[in-house]
């Protein structure tokens, strides 16, 4: 494929998938109740009132209630101690009728998360952050899946996109996504490349990549330059834009409906990629807002299905 003014790359709908995904959950939930009267029930926890986080929790709830999941909101104050959220925690992995734990990230700083994160019980873990699951994954025999990393790698199924044997590369190595990713896709037998902020010559080590993943926290941080002409392009990166001129340097053809966004309610959202280079060069695409994140609380759907099923040895 050669890179012109005209080519665009298709775009990878996170909607779509998401809606399927979300589909066969509910399915799966009606059956688990009419055959063995369980419901499955994730608790939510939010600590402290950052926007962002408040947002992806509610989002989280509302999927619960699309696919028949019973699930709790526990908020607590910004100012709560690294052992009043352990005591709650405990409380969670004790109470029998929870099947998931979910403790949305970030937590206020004086919270130590590693703490928090190690209390879960495992086989409530449906974020798979606990280090058992981290290590199960990692020794290549999963047992609970990160959301995000699940999300990609059934975003690229769903739509086709080769695994096996593709040049993979994941731009970040944080805990969520970049390590978790990078071992899935090494599990579905892609050669992997992780970089990070010390890689040497990065666009040159990016433009090998037939899949390249981008999960940086860096606003429109991956240009043209950076992605092989045909790659599948996955952005990870939420990012508020305020300006006006970065917006219509990022968005091309969109960039009106972005610069409205901005007017009315003080920002509109980029990804780690810059899409309107990454639409020039790549084949395929996925978008902000509208691609992975919706992937993430569909799998965190499913994630919590399975914890329902397994502590009850179904
Ligand atoms: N913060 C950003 N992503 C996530 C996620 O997948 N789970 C939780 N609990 N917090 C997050």
């Amino acid at each position: 494929m050669i890179a012109t003014e005209t080519h665009q790359a298709e775009i990878l709908d996170g909607r779509l998938a998401a809606a399927q995904i979300k589909g066969e959950v509910a399915a799966e939930v009606t059956a688990l109740k009419s055959k063995h009267g369980v419901t499955p029930r994730l608790a939510a926890v939010l600590v402290g009132d950052d926007t962002a986080s408040a947002v992806y929790v509610r989002n989280k709830i509302r999927a619960c209630e699309e696919v028949g999941i019973a699930s709790e909101h526990l908020a607590m104050p910004a100012s709560t101690t690294t052992e009043e959220l352990l005591s709650v925690v405990d409380a969670l992995n004790r109470n029998n009728d929870v099947d998931g734990i979910l403790v949305q990230l970030p937590l206020p700083k004086q919270i130590d998360d590693s703490v928090i994160i190690e209390a879960i019980d495992p086989a409530k873990d449906v974020d798979a952050f606990q280090p058992t699951n981290v290590g199960l994954l990692a020794m290549g025999r999963p047992r609970f899946v990160p959301c995000t990393p699940a999300g990609i790698i059934e975003l690229l199924d769903r739509n086709q996109i080769e695994i096996t044997g593709a040049n993979a590369c994941v731009v970040g190595r944080s805990q969520i996504v970049g390590r978790p990713v990078a071992s899935l896709l090494l599990q579905r037998n892609a050669t992997v490349t992780i970089c990070h902020s010390q890689t040497r010559n990065l666009p040159e080590v990016t433009r090998q990549a037939d899949i390249l993943i981008a999960a940086i926290g860096r606003p429109a941080f991956i240009r043209g330059d950076y992605i092989r002409p045909g790659a599948t392009v996955i952005d990870v990166g939420v990012n508020k834009v305020t300006d006006v001129d970065a917006a219509r340097d990022y968005f091309g053809h969109e960039a009106e409906k972005r610069i409205e966004a901005i007017t009315k309610r003080g920002y509109t959202l980029v990804g780690d990629v810059h899409p309107a280079e990454a639409d020039r060069v790549a084949g395929k695409r996925t978008p902000v807002p509208g691609g992975v994140g919706l992937l993430t609380v569909a799998m965190l759907m499913k994630n919590t299905l399975q914890a329902a099923r397994w502590r009850r040895g179904l």
